[in-house]
């Protein structure tokens, strides 16, 4: 028996999320050395091939989706050798006892990812319950989306709650896996420079954007069902807009963390009918370029309906109604189809009272905190400096303190999110993991939004492929006199 030693149950083996993200990080996990040796990886999925196929099919992935410089002999041998592959309808209760007398065979912790649609989470989940298979200490991953809106997502947490505990549930949010997320809390509370210029009292306002330049890529249909507001503003860039504005936590737990973030989520001004024309902006990509290359418009992609109105861009002003942040505005905007990747924070601090430079410098511009998420992880400060000679008049200059994670922690590999939130769950810590209050709160914002949306008769606004969104994003801004840091 080995009390540390458990075993991963991967429903959907097969699928995108593991073979994209799920079975390369295992491999990662095992390349570093941080799995037990005995640990076992339980493949689950509805193909009715040989058992011993598996092998050859993660070999496969991992030939696909890991670097060459990453993919060493003794590691992928000791790795493929982890799996068993269980073929198993997922409807069926006798497919359960077969998982069953395979996880009996060890004695070890049990953890569950259900990296299949929501759709399936309550029958799985009693499926498990009935073959007794949900008993404290096994985890359980779920992955989003949870919920279409509120009250599909209380549905589904409702269902899971039957069978398991709160505290055997991790939901994953893969940005409160990434390096930059997390080094949000090092930097506000390790950091008293930032922490006692964290309010009202010294920011003017801050931006989140997460732009990508991709666009559906072939998932038309899930996608055309949720839009940009579900897809990443009701979990990733709320997320990272609790963890930036949440009060300092008692400690670095998983109760203290997500009990500040959900009064956070609880502070939201609730967008209705009668703002969100001020407060908000939708848009859709028509065709226009992704680089160098010309691509289609949403309603071009494969597989596409020719009056849909989801929106693929989303920028938002959103208020958090509490004692540190009122009055500083949150300016959050999302897209498909930006110029460029680029998921970042802005925080831009208020401006001097008064000017003493206003002869060489009339318009004394104010100091930024720019995190970049990604790609190219690190953290600036725009400040201003004067320019070295002897000239009679002193000549301020706009600089840079540019801190490059890549050349500072020179050759630190940047681990992918789901390695370490694989890890953290193995570890049984959720301080990662998105708490049930979070994600019906989140909702319930969301919700709201989209309410008053579907009282205008509007359509989203179109932008070109290969721009930052419709200009409307742009007035957004402007209407308080400020713009997107670019
Ligand atoms: C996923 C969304 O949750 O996050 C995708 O469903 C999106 O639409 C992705 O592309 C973005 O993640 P990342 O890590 O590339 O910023």
């Amino acid at each position: 028996d080995c009390p540390n030693c458990c075993d991963m149950v991967l429903f959907g083996a097969l699928g995108d999320l593991s073979r994209r993200k799920l079975i390369p990080a295992l491999y990662q996990l095992e390349r570093a050395q941080l799995i037990e040796p005995q640990s076992r990886i339980i493949a689950v999925a509805r193909e009715d091939m040989p058992a011993a196929q598996i092998t050859e099919r993660v070999s496969d992935v991992l030939k696909q989706f890991v670097a060459e410089n990453e993919r060493d002999d003794d590691s992928m041998a000791r790795f493929c050798k982890r799996f068993q592959y269980v073929c198993m309808d997922f409807s069926d209760n006798a497919s359960y006892q077969s998982l069953q007398q395979c996880l009996e065979q060890k004695q070890h912790q049990r953890i569950f990812y259900l990296a299949t649609p929501p759709a399936l989470y309550a029958t799985i989940c009693k499926g498990l319950h009935d073959v007794g298979l949900t008993e404290e200490p096994t985890r359980v991953i779920l992955e989003k989306p949870i919920g279409h809106n509120l009250s599909s997502s209380k549905d589904i947490n409702e269902e899971v709650g039957r069978y398991f505990n709160e505290s055997q549930i991790y939901r994953i949010d893969h940005y409160l896996g990434k390096e930059t997320v997390l080094n949000l809390l090092a930097l506000r509370f390790a950091n008293s420079l930032f922490s006692n210029n964290w309010d009202h009292h010294a920011v003017d306002h801050i931006q989140i954007t997460a732009a990508e330049q991709v666009g559906v890529e072939g998932r038309w249909s899930y996608y055309d069902d949720a839009g940009q507001l579900r897809d990443m503003v009701q979990n990733h860039l709320l997320q990272v807009l609790s963890l930036i504005a949440m009060e300092p936590p008692s400690r670095l737990d998983a109760e203290s963390i997500r009990d500040e973030k959900l009064k956070v989520l609880k502070a939201l001004r609730p967008i209705n009918a009668s703002n969100s024309q001020q407060m908000t902006v939708r848009g859709q990509y028509a065709k226009g370029f992704s680089g160098e290359k010309k691509v289609p418009g949403y309603l071009e992609e494969e597989g596409a309906k020719e009056n849909s109105e989801t929106e693929t861009f989303v920028a938002l002003k959103a208020h958090i109604d509490n004692w540190r942040w009122s009055g500083v505005p949150f300016y959050l905007r999302t897209g498909k189809r930006m110029p460029e990747k680029r998921s970042e924070v802005v925080i831009t601090f208020k401006k001097q009272p008064h000017n003493i430079f206003h002869e060489t410098l009339p318009d004394l511009p104010p100091n930024k905190l720019v995190i970049r998420l990604q790609p190219d992880e690190g953290v600036e400060v725009e400040m201003i400096n004067k320019i070295p000679g002897l000239g009679k008049q002193m000549q301020l200059k706009a600089t840079t303190l540019d801190l490059s994670f890549d050349e500072t922690f020179k050759k630190r590999r940047i681990a992918d999110a789901y390695e370490r939130l694989l890890l953290e769950v193995m570890h049984g810590n959720q301080y990662l993991f998105v708490h049930r209050q979070e994600v019906e709160q989140a909702w319930n914002w969301i919700d709201g939004i989209i309410a008053a949306w579907e009282t205008t008769d509007e359509s989203p606004k179109p932008y070109p492929a290969g721009s930052w969104g419709p200009v409307a994003s742009v007035s957004l801004l402007a209407q308080d006199g400020r713009e997107w840091d670019e």
